[in-house]
């Protein structure tokens, strides 16, 4: 394929997360996978403050390191900052490729957001991006919202009748006058363990398990630091299982569902962001999970019912427990951006039901392209029948 008619993408990462530095590894790894066959990539790094920056200079360096993407202001290479909002646009400082662009619409076709959590993952990005008219990868505005939010996400999952760990919610304004009372009633209504997380945030960033009321005031009080509402759960002693989702190309049909991965964290008490990040050998994931076929099929079944009630698009982790003992599937959570090194799950995932991580990256560009299309056919006008 010429040059010219590559689609360009571009790749966001960083962003203004508590998950910005896992964002560096996974992005390093889709710049360095996408098909240059058929497409231009465009970096773009966003900042800490939310400051989106043509990164193109990563191509001068061997990305052998997430470091080596790490962001520099630069206000020359400045493309685009939420401070502007509402104010007169100042005159972009000459940059040889937005120079090079000038004329032309934009640099790039479509965008794959490859950032997780707050202001990333949760609805926020592809909320400009849906106000920008431009294609992107990955689950909509509300599906984005909604999964992220594990409040929320366990409510209309419950509603399709599928299990979810018994929870109790807390709302920053209302913990300030009760606290005490709070912790009576999570005492009585929850059995220890029980685990507190910031409703909002991803990567075990804030989750706590709490063995004893002792301990709990202090997590919930830690968790607020994080978000606004907290979420406390019941722990469940469980297997713990993943699962990819991924859009079928043929527009209506059922998605993709990869073969059952099982995470087992090692010498830590459960998945946190030590064994997650820190701890190269925190965790075990096993594929297949050493699971019956049967429940395999069934773990299966739900994935694909939670990405259809939860309304997705292109791709999901769907994250379960299968508890001992019983047996019973619950649903943890769902990741609408997951993790996208080549050893992270979802990835692997699909390379093990036969998708190689350069064939699943042009396909979710594809399907981001094919969605675009199908929406902007819509009317936004009335017509009269
Ligand atoms: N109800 C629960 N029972 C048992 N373990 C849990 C429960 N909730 C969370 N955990 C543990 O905490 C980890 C992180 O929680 P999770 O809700 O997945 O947050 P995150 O979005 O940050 O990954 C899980 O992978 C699991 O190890
Ligand atoms: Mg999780």
């Amino acid at each position: 394929m010429k040059q010219q008619d590559k689609i360009r993408v571009a790749v966001l990462y960083g962003g203004r997360s508590g998950e910005h530095e896992v964002s560096l590894m996974s992005a390093t790894n889709v710049i360095q996978h996408l098909d240059r066959s058929l497409f231009e990539v465009v970096p773009i790094g966003i900042d800490k403050e939310g400051a989106w920056f043509l990164g193109d200079d990563v191509f001068k360096k061997e990305l052998t390191s997430p470091k080596l993407i790490q962001l520099q202001r630069d206000s020359n290479r400045m493309l685009f900052n939420p401070d502007l909002i509402g104010k007169v646009p100042q005159h972009l400082q000459p940059n040889h490729l937005i120079q090079q662009h000038k004329n032309s619409e934009r640099i790039f076709d479509v965008v794959f957001p490859v950032i997780h959590g707050t202001l990333c993952e949760d609805g926020t990005v592809q909320g400009l991006l849906e106000l920008a008219d431009v294609p992107y990868v990955g689950c909509g505005v509300l599906a984005s919202a909604v999964g992220m939010d594990k409040d929320i996400s366990k409510r209309l999952v419950m509603n399709a009748g599928i299990a979810v760990p018994p929870f109790m919610i807390i709302h920053q304004g209302r913990w300030s006058q009760n606290a005490e009372q709070f912790c009576t009633l999570i005492t009585n209504q929850l059995s220890y363990p029980v685990f507190v997380k910031p409703a909002n945030t991803g990567s075990s960033v804030g989750v706590v398990k709490v063995k004893c009321e002792a301990d709990l005031m202090t997590a919930i009080s830690n968790a607020f630091r994080y978000d606004v509402k907290v979420i406390v759960e019941k722990g469940i002693d469980a297997i713990e299982i993943e699962l990819a989702v991924l859009e079928s190309e043929r527009y209506g049909e059922d998605p993709l569902v990869s073969v059952v991965g099982e995470i087992r964290p090692v010498n830590h008490e459960f998945y946190s962001y030590a064994a997650k990040y820190l701890d190269e050998n925190g965790a075990e994931l096993i594929i297949p999970a050493a699971i019956s076929l049967e429940l395999q099929e069934e773990a299966r079944n739900t994935a694909k019912k939670i990405f259809s009630v939860l309304d997705c698009e292109g791709m999901a982790r769907v994250d379960l427990f299968i508890e001992r003992g019983t047996n019973r599937i619950y649903f943890n959570e769902i990741n609408s951006i997951p993790g996208f090194t080549q050893i992270s799950m979802y990835p692997k995932l699909m390379a093990a039901s036969g998708i190689s991580y350069s064939e699943l990256l042009t396909r979710l560009v594809m399907l981001a392209m094919a969605r675009h299309t199908r929406k902007s056919k819509l009317s936004r006008d009335y017509i009269a029948t």
